[in-house]
């Protein structure tokens, strides 16, 4: 069959692993809506990932639980409009594959069909075996979380690194392992010691995306309004800068106002 369109080629699971194979780290940022997706995807990156992060920073939600797979669903099919060239990860937002392996593989096909998104993530390890078998047999492509699982905030009571002690830290281990041998093309790992990200990352095939989680880790993933600089009071140790967009969308902001006020803008070139 022929396309008419122009051919761009999309970053693929198997390119993933093999960037991970030659020691290519591998660059993910979230992103929610179509205007910022087109910028990140423009520039290079390899995942945008379209997290639950949003109920946080695009819906002013103090945690990730009450986004809903339709919210979900609206921001992934925006991203998808402007990623040409990465592969877009969709979370799969809280309540909607915990209760039974069908109703996972029913969330998951609503945001393949939905959005046209590339793949799926969830949070959990021995706990979600049975969802993330039933979604890669659907041949849904399937990303873990471990560590800190944000959607169990309440269970954790912190948003404190995981794993530091050695129970913990073995069980984070089994279930890596076992999310690679289900299947999973990837596995993000959030706020863990960066030494057991060393581990995991060295003891599994698939890539890890670490944040927070050191520099071994096969990859790299922050919140886009967190690197942008816009969310100004969230400073945890991991976090990197890259602009300061709030001071700079503040100063435009109040520039536009004190021209409107003046009278300044529009102008004579600025009218019909
Ligand atoms: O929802 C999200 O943004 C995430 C990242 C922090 C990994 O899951």
């Amino acid at each position: 069959m022929s396309s008419h369109k122009a051919e761009i080629k999309r970053i693929t699971t198997h390119q993933l692993r093999e960037m991970k194979n030659r020691g290519e780290k591998i660059a993910m940022l979230t992103a929610y809506d179509f205007s910022m997706a087109k910028i990140i995807d423009g520039a290079g990156i390899d995942i945008i990932l379209v997290g639950d992060s949003a109920s946080n920073v695009m819906a002013g939600h103090e945690t990730t639980l009450p986004i809903t797979l339709d919210q979900m669903i609206y921001h992934a099919a925006s991203v998808v409009r402007a990623a040409k060239r990465c592969l877009v990860v969709v979370d799969l937002p809280f309540g909607t594959y915990q209760g039974s392996s069908s109703e996972a593989l029913r969330s998951s096909i609503r945001i393949m069909k939905e959005s046209g998104a590339h793949a799926v993530k969830l949070e959990g390890g021995k706990e979600v075996k049975e969802s993330v078998d039933r979604i890669l047999s659907a041949g849904i492509p399937v990303m873990g979380h471990l560590g800190l699982t944000p959607q169990s905030i309440y269970k954790f009571g912190t948003y404190t690194v995981r794993a530091k002690d050695d129970a913990e830290a073995s069980k984070l281990m089994e279930d890596a392992k076992m999310l690679e041998q289900c299947g999973c093309f990837g596995i993000v790992l959030e706020k863990i010691p960066a030494d057991l990200a060393k581990n995991v990352s060295s003891s599994i095939s698939i890539p890890t995306i670490g944040i927070g989680a050191g520099p071994d880790c096969d990859g790299q993933v922050l919140v886009m309004q967190d690197m942008f600089g816009i969310t100004k009071e969230f400073k945890p140790r991991f976090l990197r800068r890259y602009a300061d967009l709030h001071k700079i969308m503040t100063d435009a902001v109040t520039r536009y106002i004190g021209d409107v006020k003046s009278k300044d803008f529009p102008n004579e070139n600025e009218k019909y």
